[in-house]
């Protein structure tokens, strides 16, 4: 891994860090030299996470609780942060709702198109102007291979990771001539508790199962090298599959392949 700390500052935000690639990322960064505001909603993850971060690595960490399902959460993440040389943020907080679009509360669809949409987008319209300032800075959006075709039982999750590809796509763009790189990372299948309450047998599913750490090295390495970056060969595959073939064909497939390894009554 390149110095991130010399290319982008001494401190990263993630966000989501209490768990899951959030977790990897906020470790990994630590470990490369750099202090980390660490901010999700568990309190007791959190301080556990800023024990060892600042026992085992020479960095400070400010842990943030906070529920960013809130409507004012970028903002007061903002000020929290106001006094921090703040070079990375980290855009990884996300969940997943699962089932027939239809039978999920439009309550439950709202908060995570809050959570996976307009906070990551008011949090770099925020971070992007500091970092227009201190001429240097970096943006890493955690979406998902989902986020690259329709996905029904997660319509409205792989519609949220759409947006953050095409958003991250175009910010890179805009962004180059002031010296501020945008990444945007799609895992695959990954090994973290996003998964518990989501009642998919994946074992049923041709995909393979990766870890959180690895995960977010690479999405870390791809930084300032890459706009788009999909971890693993077999999701590369599928996701370039998808580019390559009409449209409805991923889609229908998702359908199938998921509809068979749900492990919950299927109501009309
Ligand atoms: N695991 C996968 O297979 C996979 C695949 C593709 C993409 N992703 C994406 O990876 C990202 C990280 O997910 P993960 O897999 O690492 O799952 P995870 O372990 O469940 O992590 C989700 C993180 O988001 C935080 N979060 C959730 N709701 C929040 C809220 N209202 N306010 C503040 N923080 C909140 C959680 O912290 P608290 O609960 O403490 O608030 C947690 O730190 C997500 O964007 C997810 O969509 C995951």
């Amino acid at each position: 891994m390149k110095d991130l700390k010399t290319k982008y500052g001494p401190w990263a935000i993630v966000t989501g860090a209490s768990s899951g690639i959030g977790k990897a990322f906020s470790m990994l960064l630590a470990k490369n030299g750099i202090n980390i505001v660490a901010v999700a909603r568990n309190k007791d993850n959190l301080v556990k996470l800023q024990t060892h971060l600042e026992n085992e690595y020479d960095v400070k960490v400010k842990s943030i609780s906070l529920d960013l399902f809130e409507s004012n959460a970028a903002l007061r993440l903002g000020e929290l942060t106001s006094d921090l040389d703040i070079g990375l943020l980290v855009n990884n907080a996300g969940i997943q709702n699962h089932g027939l679009f239809s039978d999920i509360t439009e309550n439950d669809e709202l908060k995570l198109v809050t959570l996976n949409v307009s906070f990551p987008m008011q949090l770099s319209h925020i971070f992007i102007r500091r970092f227009k300032q201190r001429g240097k800075g970096g943006i890493l959006f955690t979406s998902s291979a989902f986020g690259y075709l329709g996905v029904p039982f997660f319509a409205n999750y792989a519609a949220s990771k759409a947006y953050l590809i095409t958003f991250a796509e175009a910010l890179n763009v805009e962004l180059k001539p002031y010296d501020i790189d945008v990444t945007v990372i799609s895992p695959g299948y990954t090994n973290t508790p996003i998964h518990d309450s989501v009642p998919v047998d994946y074992s049923k599913l041709p995909i393979l199962q990766q870890q959180p750490e690895l995960v977010a090295q690479i999405g870390l390495n791809a930084m300032g090298r890459k706009v788009t970056v999909v971890p693993g060969l077999m999701n590369k595959s599928l996701v370039w599959m998808t580019r390559l073939i009409p449209r409805s064909w991923p889609t229908k497939w998702a359908s199938i392949l998921i509809g068979n390894a749900r492990i919950v009554e299927r109501s009309s």
